[in-house]
């Protein structure tokens, strides 16, 4: 069984693959979209569910997606037509940072994926790089809530406080017109989501032979976010417009 099988059993009670719940997101993509007829990139898109979402509530939305991973975008591309939006969806299966396009981009979205472009603030730079002037970012990534421990850190890789995150992105020409810093309900409901529904899976079909494999991943990985990150993780999502030079 590999990650991406893994991952897609993982997530089928929660498409969206961050900590954030349904109203969360349609709320971070209104600010995103405030004409609702926007050209959209989601840089790391996984199974597109920030994009199919989008487009079923704007009609003259267009958007493209990226990601390397195939079966996330064989699922994007299968509820992409399940939601009848398929044809207003672009998708890319390539690495994000290689992604270049003749079209500049109204929205940018990345969340989840910063260490595909080494942290939050390359992300940022990547980003800048696909946005139409006047255009926005919607990006989320994670922070310490808490101090973390050194075993942590070697899990989840090294975040900021919230505050410095922000200090950091507003330093780099950014200025936040909407947030969402992800509650502890949220935080909660995505892990158990992933690892119950990957349990669940493998409890569900005993004759199954990845089963014991798939069990054994749930118990590894609900343990390791309870022993070691669970105190210290956080996950802040931003709608983000460039700050124009002051005279
Ligand atoms: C945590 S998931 C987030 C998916 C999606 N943004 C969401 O919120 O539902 C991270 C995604 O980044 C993708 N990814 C990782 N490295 C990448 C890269 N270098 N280029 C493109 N996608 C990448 C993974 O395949 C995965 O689909």
């Amino acid at each position: 069984m590999n990650r991406e099988q893994i991952s897609r059993i993982a997530h089928a009670d929660h498409p969206i693959k961050a900590p954030l719940d349904d109203a969360a997101v349609r709320q971070l993509l209104a600010r995103g979209l405030p004409r609702g007829d926007e050209h959209v990139l989601d840089l790391g898109c996984g199974s597109g569910e920030w994009l199919v979402r989008a487009l079923a509530a704007h009609p003259d939305l267009h958007a493209e997606g990226v990601d390397t991973s195939a079966d996330a975008l064989a699922q994007a591309r299968e509820s992409a037509r399940d939601r009848g939006v398929a044809e207003r969806l672009v998708l890319h299966h390539q690495d994000a940072a290689d992604f270049a396009s003749a079209r500049p981009f109204d929205l940018v979205v990345s969340v989840g994926a910063a260490h595909a472009f080494g942290g939050l603030l390359g992300t940022l730079a990547a980003a800048r790089r696909h946005l139409a002037p006047g255009g926005r970012v919607l990006i989320g990534d994670g922070f310490w809530e808490h101090p973390p421990s050194p075993e942590a850190v070697e899990m989840l890789g090294d975040f900021s406080d919230l505050a410095t995150t922000v200090d950091r992105v507003v330093a780099e020409g950014w200025t936040p017109v909407h947030g969402h810093v992800s509650t502890r309900r949220e935080l909660d409901a995505y892990e158990w989501a992933c690892w119950g529904s990957l349990a669940s899976w493998a409890l569900d079909r005993p004759a199954e032979p990845d089963g014991a494999h798939a069990l054994a991943t749930a118990a590894t990985r609900r343990a390791e976010w309870l022993h070691v990150y669970r105190g210290a993780f956080g996950f802040v999502s931003l709608v983000l417009c460039r700050t124009p030079d002051l005279p």
